[in-house]
C-alpha cells in the first residue's frame, strides 16, 4: 500500500500567508500541518509516499526532503495547476502502479491518525473507503448518503438540502479502479476534476465504497478560524512540564513547551503554549492556546489564542492580541511618530481588526 499526500493547491483562503508560503507548512503547535499527515501515514505502516506539489514545490521539498526524517521514502509528483483532487490522482498513476493507496489532503488533521481506517480497508477489501464525519453544516461539504446496510449510495457536493450530516473528511482509500474513474469524469462547473465525481463513478459502476465515520475531531486547516482551532486542539495534548528553569520575576503556568534558549524577563506564560527556540519575552503575557515560532521578540504586549510564525516582533501594544495568525517576520510595534495615527504596511489581502 502507498500514500498520496496532496500538497499543491492555491490556498486562497489563507492569503496573504499563502502568497509567500505553502499553506500545508503553516505550523500548528509549531509543527507544519503537513508533518502531522506524513506521520499518521507512516504510523499506519505506509512508508512509500508520493507528495503532489504545485507552485510551492521547492518549499515543500526543502521541508520534507527525501522523507527519511519521517522513516518514509518520498516521491514528488508535480501538478502544473490545481486542477482538482481527482486530477492529482490521475497524475499519480505511474507512482501508485497496481497498489492500493491512501490519499490524504495535506492541510487536514485527524485525531488518532488513520491506522484504524487503513486496517479496516485491508480487512474488508472494498474498492474504496471514505472517511466521514458528522457536521452541523453539511451544506458546506461533500455529503455522503449511506444505505441502511452501510454502503455509500451517493455523494453530493455542497447540497442545498442535505440528505445526511455526514461530510467527507480529507482522507480516502482506493484500489486501482479509481484510475479508470478519474479518466471517465469531466471537469466540474469550477473547472476541476472532482474526487466526489470520481467516487460517484465507482458507485455507478457497481464497485464498493465503504464509509468509515470518524469518532474524534478532524480539521481542514484551510481558513484562519480552523487553523486556530486545530492549534487549540493540538496544544491541548501537550505534555506537562517544560524542563526549563524559570528566572525570577517570570512565571510559567500549566502545560508549556519552551524551545532552547527561550528568554523570559518579567513575563507570564499560561499554557497550553509552545514557544520556539531563541524567542524573547520581556514584560509580556502569553496566554492559553498560543504557538510562537523561533527567534521572535515580544515586549510589553499580551497575546493569546494565536499563532505567531518565526522572526516576528511585537512591542508596546496596549490591547491584548487574540485570535490572530501572524506571518513570518511580521512587526507589530508602537511608534512615536507624529501625527498620532495607525501606520500599516500590509501585504495584499491582509486583515487587521481594530477595536
Ligand atoms: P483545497 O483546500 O480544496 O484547495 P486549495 O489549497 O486551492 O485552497 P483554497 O480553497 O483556499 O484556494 O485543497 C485541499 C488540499 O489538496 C490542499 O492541501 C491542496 C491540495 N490540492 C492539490 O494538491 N491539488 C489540487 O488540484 C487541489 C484542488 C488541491
Amino acid at each position: 500500500m502507498k500514500g498520496l499526500i496532496l500538497s499543491g493547491g492555491k490556498g486562497t483562503r489563507l492569503r496573504p500567508l499563502t502568497y509567500t508560503s505553502a499553506k500545508q507548512l503553516v505550523p500548528v503547535a509549531n509543527k507544519p500541518v503537513l508533518f502531522f499527515g506524513i506521520e499518521s501515514i507512516v504510523a499506519a505502516g505506509i512508508t512509500e509516499i508520493g507528495i503532489v506539489v504545485g507552485e510551492t514545490k521547492d518549499e515543500i521539498r526543502a521541508a520534507v526532503g527525501d522523507g527519511s526524517d519521517f522513516g518514509a521514502r518520498v516521491t514528488y509528483i508535480e501538478q502544473d495547476q490545481p486542477r482538482g483532487l481527482a486530477h492529482a490522482v490521475l497524475i499519480a498513476e505511474d507512482f501508485i502502479g497496481d497498489d492500493s493507496f491512501v490519499m490524504y489532503l495535506g492541510d487536514n488533521l485527524i485525531a488518532g491518525g488513520i491506522t484504524g481506517l487503513v486496517e479496516e480497508f485491508r480487512e474488508l477489501g472494498p474498492n474504496a473507503e471514505i472517511l466521514l464525519a458528522h457536521v452541523p453544516n453539511p451544506q458546506q461539504f461533500g455529503v455522503a448518503e449511506v444505505t441502511e446496510d452501510g454502503r455509500v449510495k451517493r455523494l453530493v457536493e455542497k447540497p442545498k438540502e442535505p440528505e445526511s450530516d455526514l461530510a467527507l473528511v480529507g482522507v480516502y482509500m482506493f484500489d486501482h479502479h479509481i484510475f479508470d474513474s478519474v479518466k471517465r469524469i469531466e471537469p466540474s462547473a469550477r473547472g476541476e476534476l472532482e474526487i466526489t465525481d470520481a467516487i460517484q463513478d465507482l458507485i455507478d459502476r457497481g464497485l464498493t465504497v465503504h464509509p468509515h465515520v470518524v469518532k474524534g475531531w478532524w480539521k481542514d486547516t484551510g481558513k484562519l478560524e480552523d487553523m486556530l482551532e486545530a492549534n487549540r486542539i493540538v496544544l491541548d495534548t501537550l505534555d506537562n512540564g517544560h524542563g526549563v528553569e524559570i528566572p525570577e520575576g517570570s512565571r510559567v503556568e500549566g502545560r508549556v513547551s519552551l524551545g532552547q534558549g527561550v528568554e523570559l524577563i518579567d513575563s507570564l506564560v499560561r499554557g497550553p503554549v509552545v514557544i520556539g527556540a531563541g524567542t524573547r519575552l520581556d514584560h509580556a503575557f502569553v496566554g492559553p492556546y498560543t504557538s510562537i515560532g523561533k527567534r521572535c521578540v515580544l515586549e510589553r504586549c499580551e497575546l493569546e489564542n494565536s499563532i505567531v510564525l518565526n522572526d516576528c516582533e511585537i512591542r508596546d501594544i496596549p490591547l491584548r492580541i487574540d485570535g490572530s495568525l501572524i506571518g513570518r517576520g511580521a512587526r507589530i510595534v508602537k511608534t512615536d511618530f507624529k501625527p498620532k495615527a495607525y501606520r500599516f504596511m500590509l501585504g495584499d489581502n491582509s486583515e487587521v481588526g481594530i477595536t
